[in-house]
């Protein structure tokens, strides 16, 4: 199952990366909705030494945001993958964080701008490998917010270009002012608002990188999910993951952790073929 996707030009990576939102504050605040994502981790080192070992157990796409510790996330990633060019760094610009519990997008084209330039230098890379507008802001013509984008795609600064937390008229929109690699939304067994955007995104050849493809660590809870993998003798996590690879080849979780054991277990869903009555088992209703 893991032939790995082709998610910026000439770069293939493995199905399942990793999503590093959760790497701030104190490790008891990381966990569910209301975690604030706010302040630099209080165990970078440990954080640091975790992402370079989940390289050697074969994650090559990271993902991050400027927003993530207001900046000290894409420190911490560039720190991490310093020596590491052929892991694929996706970041993502456009949202502001004016508190711990506010996401506010901000699409002005110099704050774009100025955002780049600052991702350039907290990831270390003079090449972006893959940016996301984060959110769209609605106070400015998409054309302008992608438009910063392109102009760095076309200048070789950047590699790939992807939206995030959209419907499939925007997308459609986005694509009609410049190529889009990646669409970036939830997607779980337990949330399947974007199942049409899954699909419009698998007939363009475009990745659908899955964001809370564990409900935030609530996967488990879902009785689905644990009917499949108390009969399968698998984690909760590794069923949850397997659904979404089985979606087609073109979703990408990024499930987060902060744990070697969670990790393995995860990528351990690369190797777990669902059969069609488990798939029935987890179907919707
Ligand atoms: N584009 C956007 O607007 C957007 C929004 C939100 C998130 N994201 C991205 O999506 C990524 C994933 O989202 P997320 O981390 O919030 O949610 P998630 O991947 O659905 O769940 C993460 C939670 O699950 C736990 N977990 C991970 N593996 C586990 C396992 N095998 N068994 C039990 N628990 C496990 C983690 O705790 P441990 O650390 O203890 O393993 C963590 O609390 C983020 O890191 C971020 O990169 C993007």
């Amino acid at each position: 199952m893991n032939i790995g996707f082709e998610l910026i030009p000439g770069r293939t990576v493995s199905r399942i990366g990793l999503g590093t939102m959760r790497m701030a504050d104190r490790p008891d605040q990381r966990r569910g909705g209301t975690a604030p994502v706010w302040r630099s981790p209080a165990d970078r080192p440990d954080l640091i030494r975790f992402v370079r070992e989940a390289v050697d157990l074969g994650v090559d796409h990271v993902d991050t945001a400027d927003a993530y510790a207001l900046g000290a996330g894409e420190e911490l990633i560039g720190e991490a993958l310093v020596d590491m060019p052929d892991v694929a760094i996706a970041t993502k610009i456009g949202n502001v964080r004016p508190s711990a519990s506010e996401w506010v997008a901000l699409g002005h084209p110099a704050y774009l701008r100025q955002q780049l330039e600052l991702s350039h230098r907290r990831l270390r890379r003079e090449r972006l490998d893959l940016v996301y507008l984060h959110r769209i802001d609605d106070a400015y013509p998409l054309e302008d917010q992608l438009g910063v984008l392109a102009e760095a795609r076309a200048a070789g600064t950047v590699g790939g270009i992807g939206i995030s937390l959209v419907d499939v008229d925007t997308f459609e929109r986005a694509r009609r002012v410049t190529a889009i690699d990646a669409v970036q939304n939830p997607f779980s067994v337990g949330e399947r608002s974007s199942s049409d955007l899954v699909q419009a995104t698998a007939d363009a050849e475009t990745a659908f990188v899955a964001f809370f493809p564990l409900a935030m660590g609530d996967a488990g809870q879902d009785e689905r999910v644990t009917a499949v993998s108390s009969k399968r003798g698998a984690d909760p996590s590794q069923v949850a993951l397997a659904w979404l690879l089985a979606q087609g080849s073109h979703v990408l979780p990024i499930p987060g952790t902060t744990t070697l054991a969670h990790l393995r277990s995860n990528l351990g869903a690369l190797e777990l073929d669902l059969s069609d009555e488990e798939l029935a088992v987890l179907a919707n209703g």
